[in-house]
C-alpha cells in the first residue's frame, strides 16, 4: 500500500493539489474516510496550518472523518425531491439496509447519508452512490439498484 508521503510526493508535494491528495487518502483507507493521523501527516508534508486541512475537509461533503462504507448512498431532501418522495426513499433504503441515515450497514459496504441538491433534480428522487447519480427511483428501481451494488461486490466487477 502506498504511504502518505508516496500520495503526496506524486503530487508535488503542492498545497494546490489538497483536494485531490485528500480523495486518494480517503480512498486508500479502504473505509471511505481521512484518519485523523493522516490528516496531520499530510498537513505536516504540505507545510500547512493543520486547521486549515480540517476546514478543507469539513467544507466539502466528500470527506469524512469517520469510517464509512465502501458506498456512500446520498438521499437529497431539497425542496424538489421532497416532494417527489425522497421521504419514501429514505424509508426504502432504511428497511432494505437495515441503518439510518448516519449508519453503516455491518458488513462495512453501505453508508446511508441525506445531502442536499446534487444537481439532479429534473429526475427526482433521486439518490447519489459514490459519483454516480440515480433518478427517477420507485421502490422497485431502488431494491433492483441496491441489489446491482450487492452484487457488483460479489462478482468483484464494481
Ligand atoms: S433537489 Fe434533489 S437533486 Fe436537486
Amino acid at each position: 500500500m502506498e504511504s502518505v508521503k508516496e500520495v503526496i510526493k506524486r503530487y508535488g508535494n503542492s498545497k494546490d493539489n489538497l483536494i485531490q491528495i485528500m480523495l486518494e487518502l480517503q480512498q486508500l483507507s479502504g473505509k471511505n474516510y481521512l484518519p485523523d493521523a493522516w490528516v496531520k501527516e499530510a498537513a505536516e508534508e504540505l507545510g500547512m496550518p493543520l486547521s486549515k486541512v480540517y476546514g478543507v475537509i469539513t467544507f466539502y461533503a466528500m470527506f469524512s472523518t469517520e469510517p464509512r462504507g465502501k458506498y456512500v448512498i446520498e438521499v437529497c431532501k431539497s425542496g424538489p425531491c421532497h416532494v417527489s418522495g425522497s421521504e419514501n426513499i429514505v424509508h426504502i433504503l432504511e428497511k432494505e439496509l437495515g441503518i439510518k441515515p448516519g449508519e453503516t450497514t455491518a458488513d462495512g459496504l453501505f453508508t446511508l447519508e441525506l445531502s442536499s441538491c446534487f444537481g439532479a433534480c429534473d429526475i427526482a428522487p433521486a439518490v447519489k452512490i459514490g459519483e454516480n447519480v440515480h433518478g427517477n427511483l420507485t421502490a422497485d428501481s431502488l431494491k433492483d439498484l441496491i441489489i446491482s451494488y450487492r452484487e457488483g461486490l460479489t462478482y468483484g466487477n464494481n
